[in-house]
């Protein structure tokens, strides 16, 4: 693996790169990972599994979990396939109990599955398929599924779940981006409105607010595939901190100031958003308005 740009490292959160205390951290443990057919979830998945963990694979597309297990029982490593779609309540009930009955309570949960949208109202106004796919891959399929693992992982003694959030939520909402922004911002406050709760159960929680990575969900966007980010492989380092650290909020520096300005002059952020908004486009996917499920 390459080392990341200098601009990609400064933009993101802070990474483990000792395969040593990862494996400290979780060789022996169960960790389930949702959304890991692709991206970052598929990375976390080989980079765990490299370092021990059993890992537990769960997204729709069946065949990519199969590519990234059989990459991982190649390495010597051990994981399982859950093909699942978290936005069906009957497929994420049978999920669980599948894991539970199967593997018993994972050690650790990471909440990774999620669906980006990048279009303008414009565009949006005869779409409200746009905002239930966004809620319910990005909010009420993973909180199904934890309302289930949670009372299993306290009996079991405790564990640990991690959120792959977005440093957008962190910041004042910028167009375009209401529908993705929205769900993810649901998932993270009712995250953080019950980690107190977790705790209690011996839970903890980690927070990760993630900075660009480039991977299919960011492709559509030219001006992403422009900006400093990180490749999917040094984005799971981060997910390896929070674990092997056990930090319950890790962000990029610069989201610290950011977060605190937008809270104190957001209305510096409106006006600016709205002269960008007049500068900037809808990428061709978003425009093609493609009545794709994915
Ligand atoms: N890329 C970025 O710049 C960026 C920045 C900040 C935060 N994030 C967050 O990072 C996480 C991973 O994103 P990524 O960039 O790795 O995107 P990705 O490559 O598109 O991967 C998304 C994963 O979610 C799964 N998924 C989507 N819909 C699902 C459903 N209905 N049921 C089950 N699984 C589903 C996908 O698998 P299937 O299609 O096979 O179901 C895929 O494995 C997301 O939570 C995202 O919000 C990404």
């Amino acid at each position: 693996m390459t080392s990341p740009s200098l601009a990609g490292r400064l933009s993101s959160p802070r990474r483990e790169t000792d395969p040593r205390r990862l494996a400290e951290a979780v060789s022996g443990r169960t960790v389930l990972i949702t959304g890991a057919s692709f991206g970052l979830g598929a990375a976390t998945a080989e980079l765990f599994a490299a370092a021990g963990a059993t890992v537990l694979l769960v997204a729709r597309t069946a065949d990519k979990l199969d590519e990234v297990a059989s990459r991982i029982h190649g390495n010597g490593g051990t994981a399982h396939t859950f093909p699942t779609d978290l936005s069906e309540p009957a497929a994420v009930e049978a999920l669980a109990t599948a894991i539970i009955e199967q593997h018993g309570a994972p050690d650790i949960v990471i909440n990774n599955a999620g669906k980006s949208i990048r279009r303008s109202l414009d565009l949006q106004l005869d779409r409200p398929q746009d905002f239930v796919r966004t809620i319910d891959v990005n909010y009420l399929g993973p909180v199904q599924l934890l309302l289930r693992l949670i009372p299993a992982m306290t009996e079991a003694g405790g564990g640990r779940i991690v959120n792959i959030s977005t440093v957008g939520v962190r910041m004042y909402p910028g167009p375009r981006w209401g529908a993705y922004q929205a769900s993810k911002g649901a998932f993270d406050t009712w995250f953080r409105s019950v980690t107190p709760e977790l705790h209690a159960r011996k839970i903890a929680t980690s927070s990760i607010y993630m900075a660009l990575i480039h991977t299919r969900m960011s492709a559509p966007t030219p001006s992403m595939r422009r900006l400093p980010g990180l490749d999917p492989e040094h984005a799971a380092q981060i997910v390896a901190a929070a674990v092997v650290d056990g930090r319950r909020v890790l962000a990029p520096w610069w989201s610290w100031p950011l977060d605190t300005v937008s809270a104190a002059a957001g209305g510096v952020f409106a006006a600016a958003y709205t002269r960008a908004f007049r500068f900037t486009a809808d990428s061709a996917s978003a425009r093609a308005r493609h009545e794709v499920l994915r």
